[in-house]
């Protein structure tokens, strides 16, 4: 473990000059079946990357089994409701390693073998974890799906990689709401064919349809099991899971993650940038439906042995203490949460944070989204009380990891920057002609120019899609899609998307795929979707819409496209503004300017740039008085 500067640099400088050796270190502080045969082969232009190669492994044993004769009767997952008054569960190892041996007892005997997919579509609650783990124990390639996503897109992810069983509970609570996911699940399922098996967990007491033969309750089936199954020997290229993520176009990519470079890499960071000591309790409040919540509620901490608190519930519920309530109660170490979260929870009177003991915080962090300077501040202040250092994290579901950021107490942070590359992390920032910047005080688009074993090997079933989207616009190089800024000390300011994605509390999504859930609205003729700033979500979801006809009561039908988006995505993706146009601002070849359309979402009137090029230059005019402030 990195202890200091100069360490990190040494182990930074060691990592450029000599990758394989610096992995080899890091990788042998894991428990593998049979170590590997070569650390890495790579082609960024092809591209393929292997890490590892020849190398077996499970990585739940890792996770567990390896802890138990140090830790067995330490708390692995601490679990928190969504109810405050519903008592918190603890989990020690030796729980854990029962009830994963189980639930992977429950996989096989539904007919789950090494290879298969699972879809995992549950509340934040223990057995959620344990199903993640029961598919590493015997192989399966887990694909979590947010509770909060739609039947619509619950279709298009358990068709895209052919799922062979769903895993879901009768309902989920989510503050003062109730979601009914097996009915979502049943309607999702009238249209996945490859499904034969759907287990269903009671966590809400919800009277769901069982259909026969397909659905099983967890209990019963778990009530059969022993607590004993052999963990799998995956090769260090075998899937691990599949987690989609929005593309700037097209259907959402299912991104591809294996064993053994995930579970070095997810295990290296956890313990250096969070500087995490034996014993301490962390708390990511990530959802385990996104890349956060798998590498930094699931593997990495678990891999390290630490007591990983899971919170079913949200920020502002039963109110806006919540979090600070917890992390009093359960005296939480290190905390990791987005942005987003910070900057609703500082809009609520400070009596909220006042009310608790944050004593026990040592470190904070940030992720999801750049972290703004006064909310970087508010965090320092009032919830670090200017003692704990705040790691802003950059990463990516791509990327499997934390790639650039502090390390907590060791890097000095400066407000909105990420700061430096970790260890194995080598960023290069390119000019729009393709060309390396070199130096200091540069701008550009980020990119990465070495393998590092988290990332994703390709996207589930497209691998021409991986090459285009990743390794095109700059061959060679691994394009992250965001822009950056390097200053005068070299340290790093990620300045947000580059392409056709925005980022709305942290969840990423393609204006595309907003656009065409727009667009099924029968009215709908067609539509553009940009970001626009917003001051808690970071960026808001601005619509322009085209109607076939006159709209004649516009709330009205604003309603029907939120619903429909809402039905079609998830509740997410719905615009917070739409503005009924009659035309896009589009050149002559037909493409929309978007650049226009953002500038007026950004309230930007005056200076909108050339607009020679488009067919049509009054739309602008129009579109400029009817801009939705
Ligand atoms: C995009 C990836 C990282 C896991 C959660 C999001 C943005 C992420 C930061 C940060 C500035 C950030 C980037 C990135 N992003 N972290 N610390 N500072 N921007 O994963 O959904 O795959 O989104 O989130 O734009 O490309 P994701």
């Amino acid at each position: 473990m990195i202890t200091n500067l100069v360490e990190y640099k040494q182990q930074y400088r060691e990592s450029n000059l000599e990758p394989e050796e610096f992995w080899t270190k890091q990788a042998s502080t894991l428990l593998w079946k049979k170590k590997w045969d070569r650390v890495l082969e790579f082609d960024f232009y092809k591209p393929e990357v292997k890490w590892f190669i020849g190398g077996k492994l499970n990585i739940t044993e890792n996770c567990i089994d390896r802890h138990l004769t140090a830790r067995a009767h330490q708390t692995a997952i601490l679990w928190e409701s969504n109810d405050p008054s519903e008592p918190s569960r603890k989990i020690t190892y030796q729980q854990l390693s029962v009830e994963v041996n189980r639930a992977a007892n429950m996989l096989k005997a539904n007919g789950i073998q090494k290879g298969d997919r699972v879809c995992i579509y549950m509340p934040m609650v223990p057995e959620t974890a344990f199903a993640l783990l029961a598919c590493a124990r015997v192989g399966a390639v887990h694909s979590v799906v947010f509770a909060g996503f739609s039947a619509g897109s619950l279709v298009d992810r358990i068709n895209d990689s052919n799922c062979k069983m769903v895993l879901t509970a009768d309902g989920a609570y989510r503050g003062d709401k109730r979601i009914d996911l097996k009915s979502i699940v049943d309607e999702a399922l009238k249209k996945c064919p490859s499904v034969d098996k759907c287990i269903v967990l009671n966590r809400t007491n919800l009277s769901v349809s069982m259909q026969p033969v397909r659905d099983l309750w967890w209990h019963e089936e778990i009530r059969k099991t022993s607590d004993v199954c052999v963990a799998e020997e995956m090769d260090a290229e075998d899937l691990l899971f599949i987690l989609y993520t929005s593309g700037s176009t097209g259907k959402p990519k299912g991104m591809v993650h294996t064993c053994g470079g995930y579970a070095v890499y997810t295990n290296y960071t956890f313990k250096n940038v969070f500087q995490y000591k034996e014993g301490q309790t962390f708390w990511c409040t990530a959802d385990v439906g996104w890349i956060t919540g798998h590498s930094y509620i699931i593997y990495g901490p678990l891999s390290a042995g630490a007591t990983t608190l899971m919170f079913e519930g949200v920020p502002s519920w039963p109110d806006m203490g919540r979090f600070w309530h917890v992390i009093e109660k359960h005296k939480v170490n290190i905390f990791y949460t987005a942005p987003t979260a910070i900057r609703s929870l500082e809009k609520a009177p400070l009596s909220f944070v006042e009310k608790y003991d944050l004593s026990s915080l040592q470190v904070l962090g940030s992720v999801g989204e750049p972290i703004n300077e006064e909310a970087w501040h508010w965090y320092d202040k009032n919830i670090g009380k200017g003692n704990c250092p705040i790691v802003d994290t950059w990463w990516q579901t791509e990327t499997g990891g934390i790639m650039i950021s502090p390390l907590a107490g060791i890097t000095k942070t400066k407000p909105a920057f990420a700061t430096l590359p970790l260890p194995g992390v080598q960023p290069a920032i390119m000019d729009e002609a393709g060309n390396e910047i070199e130096g200091n005080n540069v701008e550009g688009r980020l990119t990465i120019k070495f393998p590092w074993p988290s990332m994703a090997r390709t996207i589930y079933g497209d691998h021409q899609r991986f090459k285009d989207t990743y390794f095109s616009t700059f061959p060679g190089k691994y394009f992250t899609g965001d822009g950056c800024k390097r200053d005068e000390d070299g340290y790093y300011r990620i300045t947000g998307r580059v392409d056709d994605i925005i980022i709305v509390s942290g969840h990423n999504m393609g204006t595309a795929e907003i656009e065409s859930a727009i667009d099924e609205h029968s009215a709908v003729c067609e539509s553009a979707v940009v970001g626009f700033p917003h001051d808690i979500k970071g960026q808001g979801v601005y619509a322009f819409v085209v109607t076939y006809d006159p709209v004649h009561e516009p709330i009205h039908l604003r309603n029907e496209i939120k619903d429909v988006v809402s039905k079609i995505i998830g509740p997410i993706a719905k615009p917070d503004k739409i503005q009924f146009v009659s035309g896009l601002p589009k050149t002559r070849s037909g493409k929309i300017m978007r650049r226009i359309l953002r500038k007026v979402a950004e309230g930007e009137t005056s200076n909108l740039g050339d607009t020679t090029t488009l067919l049509d230059p009054a739309i602008v005019e129009e579109i400029k008085k009817g801009a939705i402030s």
